[in-house]
């Protein structure tokens, strides 16, 4: 029997093994585990596993805004050479695909198309070009109707959506009131369009059915999660599904459930008993894998005199196909950021024949502090204060609309500090100019709500003195081989290439997956947990308390005594640790927190604007690596300036279709685009988040990223352009 250690989260955990453990490998610096692997081409990808017999798979995707799928007429894909089976199983396809973490079943047919691009057959092949060929040469019938895609035109449409992870509507004081009573105040409307993921790694399975067993070689940020999916999907039960997914080339959202080409290949497998592969072309990862939803976002700000704000209003609208309940939650981090009495936080959602909307990197913040932070910055100058001053008095001593403490908050640091490194002076607007260039700084603040997700881990000792860990967690290109190792090695006394890592594989003990920026405290607090039952273990060992434990250099030291630890496993010492999220998060409103700063030079003649300096500060508890926590936060602004300049998702008028459906047209930041990013963090440690006293940072860079753009954008130009992205026609 493996012991294992359950830590249910409800109280602080206010001394942590990590302090007095002495490995001396947390927060350091080090190189990624598996960064040899990748730069060799040696890490597998989904779509990378050589299996015999190998049949591939082409989605055909049906092209109207709206319709039902009468017939289908597969004679001339059928006369492709090459071409095995059209596989066309309207009752278990998915029409979309699916949010993490939700287990219904992903089938609600297709027979109903309800966006442009809609998966509704797939054609198998013995190569993947007759497989294409083939999709190509398939008819549908299809009696066509007339889609909704006129956001614009459909906003008095929008209703109120069920309650998800927060509550679509929440309100206190008299926020409209306050407002018209303001001795200060701005009241606008800000717009974001839809956005995609866009992952390097396209959405790819290999479905393998052996002995009645299905083997699923994706990519899937949630494996855990995703089997559910498709034991759902498929009618199986847990011992008949395997999800694999040991490397994953980014997911931002995208990858958190399960996408028709997984569900495609394995019915397409069960029926032509051999692997099948299916790949989804970049178009079609555009055309129908999950989208963030474009949102209109009214945010109204009323002050007294002194700045002190009085009243926050955040009125959101955002789309979703009819019948989902997803709605971008933009109004997320409004709730808690700034003091205030009369509050209101709303969202609405309009029902459109766009793809599903969902998921996507800070759903939430990386849009809603847009309009909040932008809106801040236009109070500040409308109170005639610094936007750090502003800031300054508004900080909160609890959560303004729950009244329950923050668990720690140190937005206020990251604002000085990080002020005092990018050499914070602003100009006044529109008065800096190098040559046809017009310079402007912008400062925005950063929060990113932490979650702790159950999460569980195995560690075995073996005979030869290292260790194993084991969870079926995933590591996105986030750095958790690595970060998992440190945990362990910091906890076991060994050092980094004496843990074996190895994640992605459902027959592991479950993770909590990569999403939400719980990965890291919630599948790091089970390795722990595992670590801190296989000390106990060994001091029993050793006849000494745990509290007695030294491990160090594969060594168990106490009473004077040192020996190697694989003398004392025996076959192999097995622990597991499991986290659970408890009444902490009620308890207390926890969040990493960050402030950004940076320089832009908008040219003069042709709007052109170039981000030029850049620096952030952050708070978000204790660092596990320093290397792999700066590289998130430097993907996250990347991403936010991105939001703030190119990207954009344009859907047809006609057909709602995603006209810029690949890299050359939906723009994301290239370097040239990226000046160097300083980043750094504050010395923190949050007793309320986990065991690690560590906050999660992969979405903290993103959030607020783009408001610092575009109020650098205001600084330079004296232009407010509150419809993002900020392409140089708006400046003109
Ligand atoms: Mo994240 S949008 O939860 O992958």
């Amino acid at each position: 029997m493996t012991d294992t250690q359950t830590l249910r989260m409800s109280a602080p955990v206010e001394k942590s093994l990590l302090d007095t453990a002495t490995q001396g490998l947390i927060g350091l610096p080090l190189d990624r585990k598996d960064g040899p692997l990748k730069v060799a081409g040696r890490a597998t990808y989904a779509a990378e596993y050589a299996l015999n017999d190998v049949a591939y798979g082409v989605l055909v995707g049906a092209p109207v805004g709206l319709g039902k799928l009468k017939g289908i007429d597969d004679t001339a894909a059928r006369a492709v050479p090459g071409v095995i089976d059209v596989v066309v199983d309207l009752d278990r396809f998915a029409r979309n695909p699916q949010q993490g973490g939700e287990e219904t079943a992903p089938t609600q047919g297709v027979k109903d198309i309800d966006y442009w691009g809609q998966h509704v057959a797939l054609v198998v092949a013995e190569s993947f070009e007759a497989a294409r060929e083939g999709a190509a040469a398939v008819v549908l019938d299809i009696a066509e109707g007339t889609p909704d895609v006129d956001f614009d035109g459909r906003l008095d449409d929008a209703e109120k959506p069920a309650d998800s992870m927060i509550p679509a509507h929440s309100e206190s004081g008299n926020p409209d009131a306050a407002l018209t009573a303001a001795a200060v105040s701005i009241d606008h409307v800000w717009t974001t369009p839809s956005q995609h993921s866009a992952a390097m790694e396209p959405h790819a399975t290999i479905a393998d059915w052996q002995d009645d067993r299905l083997t699923l070689y994706s990519a899937l940020q949630m494996p855990a999660s995703d089997k559910k999916q498709m034991m759902k999907a498929l009618d199986l039960k847990a011992d008949e599904v395997r999800i694999v997914a040991r490397f994953v080339g980014g997911g931002f959202g995208s990858k958190l459930g399960v996408s028709t080409e997984g569900i495609a290949a394995a019915i397409a497998s069960q029926q032509l008993g051999r692997p099948v592969k299916v790949v989804m072309a970049r178009q079609q990862v555009f055309d129908a894998t999950v989208r963030r939803s474009n949102t209109s976002q009214r945010v109204a700000l009323g002050a007294d005199a002194d700045g002190k704000l009085t009243t926050i209003i955040h009125d959101t609208i955002t789309s979703n196909l009819p019948g989902e309940d997803f709605f971008e939650p933009a109004g997320l981090a409004t709730h808690f950021m700034y003091s205030g009495d009369n509050r209101r936080v709303n969202h609405d959602l309009v029902r459109m024949n766009w793809l599903l909307s969902g998921s996507m990197r800070a759903p939430g913040e990386a849009v809603g502090m847009i309009a909040l932070e932008c809106a801040m910055d236009e109070l500040a100058e409308a109170a005639g204060l610094d936007p750090i001053e502003l800031r300054r008095r508004n900080e909160p001593d609890v959560d303004p609309e729950k009244g329950v403490p923050f668990s720690t908050r140190n937005l206020t640091r990251c604002m000085e500090e990080g002020a005092k490194v990018f050499g914070w002076a602003p100009a006044e607007p529109a008065t800096t100019r190098d040559g046809e260039w017009l310079v402007g700084t912008g400062m925005a603040a950063s929060a990113r709500t932490n979650l702790t997700m159950p999460s569980s881990a195995r560690i075995t000792l073996t005979p030869s003195g290292t260790a194993i860990v084991e969870t079926d967690m995933t590591d996105i290109g986030t750095g958790t081989y690595t970060i998992l190792a440190q945990i362990a090695g910091e906890l076991l006394g060994l050092a980094m290439p004496q843990v074996d890592v190895r994640l992605g594989d459902t027959d592991m003990p479950p993770g909590a997956g990569s999403g939400g920026s719980w990965g890291a405290g919630s599948a790091g607090s089970s390795v722990y947990l595992a670590a801190e039952k296989l000390r106990e273990n060994i001091a029993k060992a050793m006849d000494c308390d745990a509290t007695e434990l030294t491990l160090k250099d594969g060594l168990a030291i106490a009473n004077n005594r040192s020996v190697p630890l694989a003398d004392l496993v025996g076959d192999g010492m097995v622990a597991e640790g499991v986290i659970k999220p408890g009444k902490n998060d009620q308890s207390h409103t926890q969040a990493a927190y960050g402030a950004h700063f940076c320089e832009v030079r908008v040219n003069a003649t042709t709007g052109e604007t170039r981000v030029s300096r850049w620096h952030s500060t952050f708070a978000a508890g204790r660092i596990l690596n320093e290397k792999t926590a700066r590289s998130q936060c430097f993907g996250g602004i990347v991403f936010g300036i991105g939001a703030a300049l190119t990207e954009e998702m344009v859907h047809d008028p006609r057909t709602g279709q995603v006209v810029n459906h690949d890299l050359a047209e939906y723009h994301v930041p290239a370097n040239a685009d990226v000046p160097m990013l300083g980043v750094d963090f504050l010395v923190e440690r949050d007793p309320w988040a986990n065991p690690l006293q560590a906050k999660g940072i992969g979405e903290l860079g993103i959030s607020g990223a783009a408001a610092a753009v575009a109020n650098a954008i205001y600084n330079a130009t004296g232009v407010r352009v509150r419809e993002l992205p900020i392409t140089l026609d708006k400046l003109l």
